[in-house]
């Protein structure tokens, strides 16, 4: 096995031999609960928003719904849904993908009750995809154009249009209307979806933010008014006892060396602007979860989600190839497929991290979908039975599903490592 460069060298994490299990008892701080608000998690792992093709018209399948609870029940303390759209026109293009509103929350419920009768934390990621969208002519969604803060989805790569002041009021709206119609089926809290490029992402980023309203600007707390806005009528709205986590990363899906936070104090301004709108949680997604973010800086090794830690009392989430060596981008676009299982180093490290007080939660993504009871495999100590994560083998059923003639806005690259 190949051990990843290890920057906590000499603590806890780096006195095994390479191929040796792990004693569970090195990864015992991953098993202890942690409180976020009324929220009792049983320990710091955390399944992140997957989308799976796994919904009819907006509603979770009966599929969907035993794929939840079957994860819940394999151990993980926190399930985020699937990007899920609020209720807006704009605000999908897939029958396959997740909407919340009215006509879909009696099966939405079933997937609350399923996921917390295991005992796991569930929140409802709530995702808009604005530049991102792309409906085939002719299709009656296509006469609502792709929404999004000056119309581009990169630098002079246009798609649909600037939202004018009242669209973006009525999608704040409906960011509200969502949380509520969460927080009446049981969930215990939602998730802004601010990350990988999409609506809100584009708001975050100067590149795809041009506006000269008090929505832009060319610091990154100018450019995340409209999610404190919408954090914080969300608050209003939902009381004290309701999570609200806030996911964002650095990279973009058309470009994986994008960055919305220059340096830590413009990313220091976003984190605080946004805690004292209302968030509780920091979901910090990334392409390798222990990358070292600004390597030249007073915290060489700290990652991007370590940073954000060092900024705020909230709680910290990482994410992004944990356990894997192929990171998840590469993964399902280029095809390029993990060869090795890191889970043992990779645990290690984050445990140490969680240790030291840099970080919280631990979100798995894929290897979830290859082991629905990942976290139970590790606790008992058994890696050896946990199975490699494929695309080939595990995600071809989401791309079937995929209605031709309606594709997200193709990838245009700049190649960084
Ligand atoms: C099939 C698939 C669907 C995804 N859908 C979403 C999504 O709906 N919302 C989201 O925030 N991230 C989504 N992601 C990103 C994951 O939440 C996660 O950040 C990413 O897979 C990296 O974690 P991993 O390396 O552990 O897989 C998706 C990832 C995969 C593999």
């Amino acid at each position: 096995m190949k051990a990843r460069p290890d920057p906590l060298a000499g603590t806890n994490a780096g006195a095994r031999t390479p191929d040796q299990d792990m004693p569970p008892a090195a990864l015992d701080i991953l098993f202890t609960p942690l409180t976020i608000r009324n929220l009792a998690l049983r320990n710091r792992f955390v399944m992140p928003g997957m989308q799976r093709g796994f919904m009819n018209d907006g509603a979770p399948s009966p599929k969907m719904i035993e794929y939840m609870r079957r994860c819940a029940a394999g151990g993980a303390g926190l399930i985020i849904s699937e990007s899920t759209s609020p209720d807006h026109p704009s605000g999908y293009w897939q029958p396959v993908m997740g909407r919340m509103e009215r006509g879909t929350m009696r099966q939405w419920k079933q997937v609350v009750d399923a996921v917390r009768g295991e005992g796991a934390g569930f929140l409802l990621q709530i995702w808009h995809p604005g530049s991102m969208r792309r409906v085939a002519d002719g299709h009656p969604l296509a006469r609502h154009p792709a929404l999004s803060p000056s119309g581009l989805i990169q630098a002079g790569r246009g798609n649909g249009r600037a939202m004018t002041s009242r669209e973006l009021v009525e999608l704040k709206h409906a960011y509200v209307q969502a949380a509520l119609h969460a927080q009446e089926l049981g969930c215990d809290g939602i998730e802004v979806h601010a990350a990988h490029g999409y609506l809100l992402d584009q708001f975050l980023w100067a590149e795809t933010n041009q506006r000269d309203d008090d929505y832009g600007g060319c610091t990154l707390a100018g450019r995340a008014r409209y999610h404190a806005e919408i954090v914080g009528d969300i608050r209003k709205a939902v009381g004290e006892d309701f999570v609200i986590s806030f996911r964002f990363s650095q990279f973009k899906e058309v470009d994986y060396g994008a960055t919305i936070a220059s340096d830590p104090e413009d990313l220091r301004g976003m984190v605080g602007l946004l805690r004292k709108a209302g968030v509780d949680l920091f979901n910090v997604s990334s392409r390798r979860c222990h990358k070292p973010e600004w390597p030249a800086s007073a915290h060489p090794d700290y990652t991007i989600a370590e940073w954000t830690r060092s900024m705020t009392d909230a709680p910290v989430m990482t994410c992004g190839s944990v356990g894997l060596n192929v990171e998840m981008f590469a993964n399902l676009f280029d095809d390029q497929e993990p060869s090795e299982l890191m889970v043992e180093q990779d645990l290690g490290l984050l445990a140490d991290r969680v240790r030291r007080g840099t970080l919280d939660l631990v979100g798995v993504g894929r290897m979830h979908i290859a082991n629905n009871d990942f976290v139970n495999k590790v606790r008992a100590g058994r890696f050896r039975e946990l199975e490699l994560f494929s695309k080939k083998t595990h995600l071809m059923e989401v791309f079937e599903n995929l209605e031709p003639g309606f594709q997200e806005e193709g990838r245009r690259n700049v190649s960084v490592e």
